[in-house]
């Protein structure tokens, strides 16, 4: 399926994890791809591994200079920008009394106010080629969760800017919308699973098992975006779609 044909991307945080994913498979339905990540060394290996239709650019997607010259650049080296996909994220895990004030902070600018100077800084660029816009939230945005409150707090916030700019963008040809996964095996959860264990002293498998079967794996979140960020889904907007294996059921 080329359903991505000739379409020009930007995914933050692209450089691992869904973000890679979601770039491979873009690649092998016909799109070209900037990889916009705080790991330039990383994401220029990836972009290497992608071929010619992958590039890289540094961005730390909470500095708003940064992330307009992550657009600049996408613009110059692949001719317009047709999908933003704001995927660069993080998690910490902590009970909410004891996340210390510059961690919250960190974690809602990186997850929250990078998706807004996403948003902001692509949208002349989308607003020219009536393009999308697929924001990585989680399931985490719609329920809360022991030792992930910042994080839920983000997530919901993103979330509702993805409802907000889908009816803001509507009448300009700007789709927008989000994905919100349950647990997906990447380095992420690698660390959470981690932290998640030592502080609740149950097992991190018991408790995927339970409640959402296994982890879920990037390519299948990456189906979801791709599937959002073409126009097979020139309907939807201000959607956001849960892939959980039934974790929020
Ligand atoms: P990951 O940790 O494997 O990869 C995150 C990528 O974002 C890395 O390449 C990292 O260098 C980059 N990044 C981090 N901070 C950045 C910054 N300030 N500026 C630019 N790039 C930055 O994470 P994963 O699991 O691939 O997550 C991707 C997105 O999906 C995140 O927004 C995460 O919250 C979301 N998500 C992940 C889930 C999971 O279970 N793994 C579940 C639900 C949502």
């Amino acid at each position: 399926m080329q359903d991505l044909a000739g379409r020009r991307a930007l995914v933050t945080g692209g450089a691992r994890g869904i973000g890679r994913a979601v770039a491979e498979l873009f690649v092998e339905r016909g799109a070209t791809v900037m990889l916009a990540d705080a790991d330039a060394e990383e994401a220029a290996g990836t972009a290497a591994a992608l071929g010619d239709a992958a590039r890289s650019v540094a961005c730390d997607v909470t500095v708003g200079e940064q992330v307009a010259g992550a657009v600049a650049t996408t613009v110059e080296e692949l001719g317009g920008l047709d999908v933003l996909v704001n995927n660069a994220g993080i998690e910490i895990v902590q009970p909410l009394l004891d996340m210390r004030e510059e961690d919250f902070r960190r974690l809602t600018s990186v997850n929250l106010t990078g998706v807004w100077l996403g948003m902001k800084h692509a949208l002349p660029a989308l607003a020219e080629s009536r393009g999308t816009i697929v924001n990585l939230a989680s399931v985490a945005g719609m329920n809360g969760c022991p030792l992930l409150g910042a994080y839920c707090a983000s997530k919901a916030g993103v979330i509702q800017l993805t409802r907000t700019a889908a009816v803001e963008l509507r009448d300009a040809g700007i789709r927008v919308n989000a994905v919100c996964p349950g647990f997906v095996d990447t380095a992420m959860v690698d660390r959470a699973a981690v932290a998640i264990e030592a502080a609740l002293g149950a097992s991190f498998p018991e408790l995927v098992a339970a409640k959402q079967g296994r982890l879920g794996t990037a390519a299948e979140v990456a189906e979801t975006v791709a599937y959002l960020a073409s126009d097979r889904a020139g309907w939807t907007t201000g959607a956001h779609y849960v892939l959980d294996g039934g974790l929020s059921a």
